[in-house]
């Protein structure tokens, strides 16, 4: 029996899919599944209601040494509370990237995502799984799609919970977080060396977790 272990990386810009086919090809390999996206947007929607904006200083520094933040079966706690329902908000999505670009926010998460892979392994989605939180990972995938397929699926899940909102709102929003994301000094979007990268747009989410776990098997021989 293998004592270590399995780590599989899913990096993307947002609305490739990441999420989606990381969990399910976590259920189908019998493994957790890690949501680093969370975290960061966890931690955005603590930092941004307590009124401390996103730059780095005394007053952020003081912020993130007294927060507790956990991740658990029942979501993401900040000081104490559930915050799970609510960091998928439009006002979350707006600000997110800003916070996420901070090298203090970055440290603060980098242990507990590491954390996280507990055997007998995990599928961990998110910007910097396999370049920075998990270089020696297993298997490395990069996710992407068109901006506009992005843009659909995005507007289609803040549809689906019954908000209203516009397509070109949404793609303005995917545009600058690509940017932000891709641009930062600190763990930018790149794809990781030895990853393989899969253009989702014209698949369906069973094509896209049935291409994964193949190749999955070749890696590990499952
Ligand atoms: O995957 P998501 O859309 O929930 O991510 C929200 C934001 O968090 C996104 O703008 C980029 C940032 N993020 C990051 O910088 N690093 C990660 N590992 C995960 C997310």
């Amino acid at each position: 029996m293998n004592d270590v272990p399995l780590v599989i990386t899913v990096d993307g810009p947002a609305g490739s899919g990441k999420s989606t086919v990381a969990k399910a090809l976590a259920n189908r390999l019998g493994l957790s599944y890690l949501d680093t996206g969370a975290l960061y947007r966890a931690i955005a929607w603590h930092l941004n209601n307590h009124g401390i904006s996103a730059v780095e200083g005394e007053t952020l520094t003081n912020a993130l040494e007294a927060l507790s933040i956990t991740l658990g079966k029942q979501g993401v706690c900040v000081g104490g509370h559930n915050v799970t329902s609510l960091i998928r908000s439009p006002e979350v999505d707006g600000v997110v990237s800003c916070y996420a670009a901070l090298p203090s926010v970055r440290r603060k998460l980098l242990d507990l995502q590491r954390r996280q892979a507990i055997l007998p392994g995990i599928v961990a989605d998110g910007r910097d799984m396999g370049t920075v939180v998990f270089p020696c990972a297993s298997c490395k995938f990069f996710l992407i799609a068109t901006p506009e397929i992005r843009t659909q699926r995005r507007v289609k899940e803040i549809r689906e919970r019954g908000e209203t909102v516009s397509y070109q709102e949404v793609l303005e929003g995917i545009r600058e977080r690509d940017r932000i994301d891709s641009e930062r000094a600190e763990a930018p979007l790149r794809k990781p060396e030895n990853s393989l990268e899969i253009d989702t747009s014209g698949m369906s989410i069973e094509e896209v977790v049935s291409r994964m776990y193949e190749i999955v098997a070749n890696v590990v021989s499952l």
